[in-house]
């Protein structure tokens, strides 16, 4: 059980568990070319995700905001990406930097004003830059009044927008909290002798979905934003929010698999195809949701055209393979593979292998040394940049930010790590094993302030940033990238100019070649008479491939090595992009 827990936190550090496997249920491949025929400007977009707390403060005050997002449109711009997702800037206590929100039509007060979040929404319109926002409606914070009047009493009007459980029946059969120090989702309330259940923080009450109240709210405060121009939402923690309110025992271990009882409970879909009536159907606009189920017809049932419900979940599989001694990328090209095929005929993908639950990119899954930081962080962009899907990409990776390793639980300010390393410490677990691990996977390496330049906390703010910078700001960063026509930065802009004028990329048929090689990951897309070769070596070895393809006559798009290529034989992580003639 505490192996199983202390695994849990190690997931947990990068959200892991809400990574939903999907295994099962393979869908037969049909044409592999319909969803060309159904062109939508979601699926050409470049999502770039802009984490607000550590992206540009304006004010001193150490803590990301609007203004400071403003000032860095043109940069935004300046990266050839279509939509910018943003982490939560609703009003919030910050037990959970956001993702518990106290009033849902207001901004944070460390964030700005709603006159500072028209005139960024304006910015980034007048760019042709889309938005889209956080959507957290499986909880909210224990701070909103709909929770302050629930908790009051149990005949308050407000009562049933929350899940209660009065004492008098006894303790409700256990819930497994993601958050809880004791891992416990039910947290006693004396004030009216009742549990409340929080699969997240305490300070995270769940939503009753139930309650069609509640679920008007939830349409009215879409409308809110939408109404202000807004262009979708991701919508946080999506697959959990219809719940079995009898709350039937669980069989014993089932937190091993908590999602498979969590995720995806009937009537979701009813819930969806409600908000898809009510709110998206009136808008051009687009959603996604975090999770997709338990297997690809779970999500095919939330993302096919002909639902009704969602346009993209979160295929999330591939971005748990990370672990600190490596992973196979055989496995990596499997689960890739298999998403693309059962996607090909019918519904669309988001593509993505870090977000702000994750620590970075480069350092989970490329190689940040010195010799190979730049190389590889390359290499994976190029491989998000090349798939079928839309691409979800993390601030900070174009630069290839890396993780930045505290020594000191002091220095981590996540809520679930930092109870979780309460939790291993009543439990008596290896502590020294527990830090190790958060160096690796925890995902305030992911939150770290953006490196703008050179200068003092990297020209994030004047002030003392809310999390410290990472030391190697002067080796990396925007103003010195921006200079280089080899860096990082310029790579991505490369591939994102490429992805725009190669409709190819986004929606030709992929085939991956080479299957089995254990270090090259080999693969064409194929759209009318345009055929494109990607080859990606994944490891810190030269490695050779053996596609069968001639390319004597075929030109190299693009290469992050800065000399010509040999198509047999790739040098560490070398990415290249070759057009077949
Ligand atoms: C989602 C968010 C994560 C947050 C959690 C609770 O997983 O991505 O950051 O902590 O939901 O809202």
């Amino acid at each position: 059980m505490e192996r199983i827990l202390f695994s849990a936190i190690c997931c947990l550090a990068g959200i892991a568990p809400l990574i939903i496997s999907c295994n099962s249920g393979a869908v037969k491949e049909k044409e592999n070319t319909s969803t060309a025929s159904d062109k939508k400007w979601w699926k050409e977009a470049v999502v770039y995700q802009v984490y607000p707390r550590s992206f540009k403060d304006s004010d001193g005050d150490g803590i990301g905001d609007l203004k400071g997002i403003i000032s860095k449109l043109d940069y935004i711009k300046s990266l050839g990406v279509d939509v910018v997702w943003l982490n939560p800037i609703y009003s919030s206590p910050n037990d959970d930097n956001g993702y518990d929100i106290s009033d849902y039509r207001n901004i944070m007060k460390d964030f700005g004003s709603m006159q500072d979040f028209d005139t960024m929404l304006k910015g980034m319109h007048d760019r042709g830059i889309k938005l889209v926002m956080d959507l957290v409606v499986n909880h909210s914070s224990d701070e909103h009044e709909w929770f302050k009047q629930s908790r009051s009493s149990r005949t308050s009007p407000y009562r049933n927008y929350y899940h209660w459980w009065d004492a008098e029946r006894g303790k409700p059969n256990s819930r497994y909290s993601l958050f809880d120090v004791n891992h416990d989702a039910w947290k006693y309330d004396s004030l009216t002798n009742a549990y409340y259940l929080h699969y997240f923080s305490r300070k995270q009450p769940d939503l009753n979905w139930e309650n069609p109240q509640v679920r008007k709210e939830v349409h009215d405060i879409m409308k809110f934003w939408l109404d202000k121009g807004i262009d979708g939402f991701r919508m946080d923690a999506f697959q959990f929010v219809a719940k079995d309110t009898t709350f039937p025992a669980f069989p014993a271990g089932y937190e091993k698999d908590f999602i498979k009882y969590y995720g995806m409970v009937n009537p979701i879909h009813d819930y969806i195809k409600e908000i898809h009536k009510e709110v998206f159907s009136k808008y051009d606009m687009m959603s996604v949701a975090e999770g997709a189920g338990n297997s690809f017809e779970d999500a095919h049932n939330l993302v096919d055209a002909d639902r009704n419900e969602l346009d993209m979940a979160y295929a999330f599989d591939a971005v748990d393979l990370a672990k600190p001694e490596g992973y196979s990328v055989v496995k990596l090209k499997e689960i890739f593979t298999k998403w693309d095929s059962a996607f090909a005929a019918k519904g669309w993908l988001s593509i993505y292998l870090a977000n702000h639950d994750q620590a970075r990119l480069v350092s989970r899954f490329g190689n940040d040394t010195p010799e190979f930081r730049e190389l590889s962080s390359k290499m994976l962009s190029t491989f998000l940049m090349t798939m079928r899907g839309t691409p979800y990409y993390y601030n900070g990776d174009e630069l290839g930010m890396t993780n930045i390793r505290f020594d000191d639980i002091h220095d981590y300010k996540d809520v679930p790590t930092l109870n979780e390393y309460q939790h291993q410490l009543n439990i008596g677990g290896d502590m020294k094993k527990f830090m190790e691990t958060l160096k690796f996977s925890c995902r305030d390496n992911g939150r770290t302030p953006f490196q703008w330049d050179g200068t003092a906390n990297a020209g994030f703010t004047s002030g003392t940033p809310w999390i410290k910078v990472n030391g190697n700001y002067t080796l990396i960063n925007a103003a010195a990238q921006d200079k280089d026509s080899n860096s990082c930065l310029n790579y991505f802009r490369k591939l994102t100019a490429l992805r725009k004028q190669n409709l190819v990329l986004v929606y030709g048929k992929y085939s991956i070649l080479d299957k089995d090689n254990p270090a090259v990951y080999a693969y064409t897309r194929e759209l009318e008479g345009k055929k494109l070769l990607i080859l990606l070596n994944f490891s810190s070895k030269p490695a050779t491939v053996n596609t069968g393809i001639d390319i004597s006559k075929a030109k190299s798009l693009l290469n992050n090595y800065s000399t010509a290529t040999d198509a047999k034989q790739l040098r560490p992580y070398e990415a290249v992009i070759y057009e077949l003639k």
